[in-house]
């Protein structure tokens, strides 16, 4: 029987650590606060921003929230990232995506300091990420690495291949398989024999946003499959990248959806803003 990587329990380990860090730290005069900026009012979006002040509420962290309206032109968000950048009281930004089409999502992202850039996505944080300085992480890509460490699965030496090469999740993921000493493939829309390069992944990580794209003849044998993806299929049911029930019998381990690594990305921001405390302790 695979294992069944259970990132709803491992989330909320993640989260009742990091609670008890912040009581600690706020014992010690610590405080952080978390702008969490919404333009336009997308419903998964609002779900997404609800989930994350929730997180903040339940670990201890404030939380403020600015709701802009759709017709927000980019200047005044630019404005408002700047003036967060300036409030000393804020700790982390976080500018919800997608933004509405006429707003620049690269400009607004350079536009947060990397030091409040608890999203791990601007070019300096990506940076860092590359060339090993400390810096904050893309989060679910992070959120990975720890379902994976936590669920004794070793990447040192392994064979991985990251199927997506996307800014959020499939670069950052790759870098970071990299750093624990991976032996990193990363493969795309354009990849040839994809099949051929997926069959070789001790680790295979899929984040292509197709609807159960990934059959068995995609894996190899007692492999461990990490999926990323999240949809609703034509019966409304949530499902991943990966056709679970195909490739669930030949794995050692694999991720469900829902209940995988979705609810990790909240806890790695968190994370990511209880990192900015632990900082503020290093300063003092
Ligand atoms: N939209 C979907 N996922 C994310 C995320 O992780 N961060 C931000 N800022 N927007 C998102």
């Amino acid at each position: 029987m695979p294992q069944i990587i259970d990132g709803k329990k491992i989330s909320q380990q993640i989260k009742d650590e990091l609670k008890a860090e912040v009581q600690e730290l706020a014992s010690k005069g610590r405080h952080a606060c978390l702008a969490v900026v919404q333009v336009g009012n997308d419903p998964a979006s609002s779900v997404y921003v609800n989930n994350k002040k929730k997180a903040c509420a339940y670990i201890g962290i404030e939380s403020r929230s600015y709701e802009l309206p759709e017709e927000t032109s980019e200047n005044e968000l630019v404005s408002l990232v700047e003036e967060l950048n300036n409030d000393a009281e804020v700790n982390g930004i976080l500018v919800q995506l997608p933004l509405p089409g006429h707003i620049d999502e690269d400009r607004i992202i350079r536009t947060i300091s990397p030091d409040k850039d608890v999203d791990g996505f601007h070019p300096v944080s990506v940076g860092r990420l590359w060339i090993g300085e400390k810096g904050f992480l893309s989060c679910t890509p992070a959120g990975i690495i720890q379902l994976l460490k936590r669920s004794g699965i070793g990447i040192e030496g392994k064979r991985c291949v990251v199927v997506g090469r996307s800014n959020i999740v499939g670069k950052p993921m790759a870098a970071l398989l990299l750093r624990e000493n991976g032996t990193v493939t990363v493969a795309h829309s354009r990849t040839k024999d994809l099949k051929e390069v997926t069959r070789q992944a001790d680790i295979l990580i899929v984040a292509i946003g197709k609807e159960r794209f990934i059959t068995h003849e995609y894996v190899k044998d007692g492999a461990v499959v990490i999926d990323v993806g999240m949809h609703r299929d034509a019966q409304n049911h949530l499902c991943g990248d990966v056709d679970f029930a195909d490739v669930e019998p030949f794995v050692s381990a694999i991720t469900p959806v829902p209940g995988g690594v979705g609810p990790m990305t909240i806890a790695m921001l968190m994370n990511n803003c209880v990192e900015t405390m632990r900082t503020q302790e290093e300063r003092s």
